[in-house]
């Protein structure tokens, strides 16, 4: 960790009262996260919904065992169909909804966890121990009768069976307790650090809503619904708090009066000079592109786009460093989308963001994300950097999706096929699958037979691409060759021409 990080979270740190920063420090913390400049790390995330009651209870697994890393400043996104889970593994990132199962870590800090697994490992350790016990005491007892039959009992021999299987048995029922003991403790630590998240750590991660419309609430003026976040935070008070703590150790380490009082004054200008709540919704409406006049007005007199820049600057005033934006441009007119799109594309340079942008359709993602994940059914199916993707499709998903993107060619589209995707095809009864890396940084859910035919492909396609690459050198330099002996071949009439 470089110097100027630690001098940021001793900052943050200072800011906090003392009572917080007692839990925080209780709180898990991975060091190797900030280390590795790691804003985001989810691990093996699942959310299951229960529907009904009694015995019509289901339960929905919206999001299945997902795991990624973010790293500060990057753009990820994720695509896949409507329903697959995006949505709910960006509500339960922003801890909209609580984990299932899995952690989530933000900047270093664990906000979010759930226990289903744990819960589980020692229910089935339990259950697996209790049959192998059961396995073990049977085999004991029919060791003891073959030995009876064979010949005459013998009390110290039967003992010497009696204590092997006891010995074994001691250690499954001694692997149980461990088992519980180790998982109560993280189950204990889990519901500690869901307790006692920081809140101000919190705000720095905010999210835009997919729907423009429902997302604002109609009642509140614009300077309403943006000052908001601001006002729940006590935002004034903690940025007065800041400013006091910084000069108290400058007035505590200065000697000399005179400067002490200099230094007291400096600190109410100080305070006095802080930008009220009215002028930082007035910049910030500025910054989205919006009149700070339209502060006193009520969302339904704003169109599509408008109503989502106000969505926009709601999140940012908060001066977030995570941006989760869930489909931000689905529900506007196609003309609007790019404006969009640009709008998050200068923001993130401004404030170097970090944004998770969510969406249904690749095209939409391609040019704007440095990584793509491709979800199916609450689990991530592929995962790679934005050209990787384009260029190595390998999930038969990710191809289905790569299909359907229109290409603005009409001689491309007569002839463009769609790829539709039949899960049935992966042949999972043995091998299960998992989510492998195939190339570097290129993810796919696969099993190792699957691994190896998409290994092969990668192989293949380079070499097409190669050849491609020859073959279309060859014909321009012909066509160079050719161009350049019908010019000198031109200009040698002229001449003779001329003469
Ligand atoms: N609060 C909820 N209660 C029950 N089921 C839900 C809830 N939220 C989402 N779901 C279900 O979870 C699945 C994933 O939904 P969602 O994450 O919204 O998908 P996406 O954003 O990819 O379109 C859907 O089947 C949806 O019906
Ligand atoms: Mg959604």
């Amino acid at each position: 960790m470089n110097n100027l990080q630690k001098n940021k979270i001793q900052e943050e740190l200072d800011s906090l009262s003392k009572k917080e920063q007692k839990s925080l420090k209780k709180v898990t913390f991975d060091q190797e996260l900030v280390d590795n400049n790691i804003i985001l790390s989810v691990r093996h995330l699942k959310k299951y919904f229960t529907l009904g009651k009694g015995r019509n209870k289901v339960k929905l697994k919206a999001v299945h065992d997902v795991s990624f890393d973010i790293k500060k400043g990057e753009v990820f996104g994720i695509v896949g169909e409507s329903g697959c889970g995006k949505s709910t593994t960006g509500r339960t990132l922003i801890r909209l909804h609580a984990p299932t199962s899995g952690s989530v870590y933000f900047n270093g800090y664990r906000i979010a966890a759930g226990n289903r697994w744990n819960q589980k490992e020692i229910k089935w350790t339990n259950v697996r121990g209790k049959n192998k016990i059961k396995e073990l005491k049977e085999q004991c007892d029919a060791e003891i009768a073959q030995f009876v039959k064979k010949t005459t009992p013998d009390q110290t021999t039967i003992n010497q069976i009696k204590n092997k299987y006891k010995i074994q048995i001691d250690n499954i029922k001694l692997h149980i307790k461990e088992t519980e003991r180790v998982q109560k403790e993280k189950i204990k630590q889990h519901n500690y650090d869901n307790k006692h998240v920081d809140k101000h750590l919190l705000t720095k991660m905010q999210m835009i809503f997919q729907d423009p419309i429902d997302s604002l609430d109609p009642r509140m003026t614009v300077y309403d619904i943006i000052a908001e976040g601001l006002k729940i935070q006590n935002f004034a008070k903690i940025q007065r708090d800041k400013v006091t703590r910084k000069y108290h150790k400058l007035i505590q380490e200065e000697t000399d009066s005179n400067k002490k009082e200099e230094l007291k004054v400096k600190c109410e200008e100080e305070i006095k000079n802080l930008p009220s709540y009215k002028d930082m919704v007035a910049s910030i409406l500025n910054k989205v592109g919006l009149i700070p006049d339209y502060a006193n007005r009520y969302p339904h007199e704003f169109s599509g786009g408008q109503r989502q820049r106000i969505g926009i600057a709601r999140a940012l005033i908060m001066q977030p460093d995570l941006i989760i934006a869930d489909e931000p441009i689905s529900g506007l007119d196609v003309s609007i989308r790019a404006q969009i799109i640009n709008l998050l594309n200068d923001l993130r340079k401004e404030f170097g963001l970090t944004i998770i942008f969510i969406a249904h359709d690749l095209s939409v993602v391609k040019y704007f994300s440095d990584r793509i994940a491709v979800m199916y059914y609450g689990n991530l199916v592929e995962l790679a950097s934005a050209d990787e993707l384009f260029k190595h499709p390998l999930h038969p998903y990710t191809k289905a999706l790569l299909s359907a993107i229109p290409k603005p060619d009409p001689l491309f589209e007569k002839t463009r096929q769609r790829i539709h995707y039949d899960p049935s095809q992966h042949d999972y009864s043995t091998d299960k699958p998992s989510f492998q890396e195939v190339s570097p940084k290129h993810f796919v859910l696969c099993n190792s037979k699957e691994f190896d035919a998409y290994k092969k492909e990668i192989i293949e396609e380079d070499k097409k691409a190669k050849e491609n690459k020859k073959v279309t050198r060859k014909t321009s330099t012909k066509k160079t060759v050719k161009k350049t002996t019908r010019k000198t071949t031109s200009r040698k009439n002229q001449t003779k021409k001329t003469a």
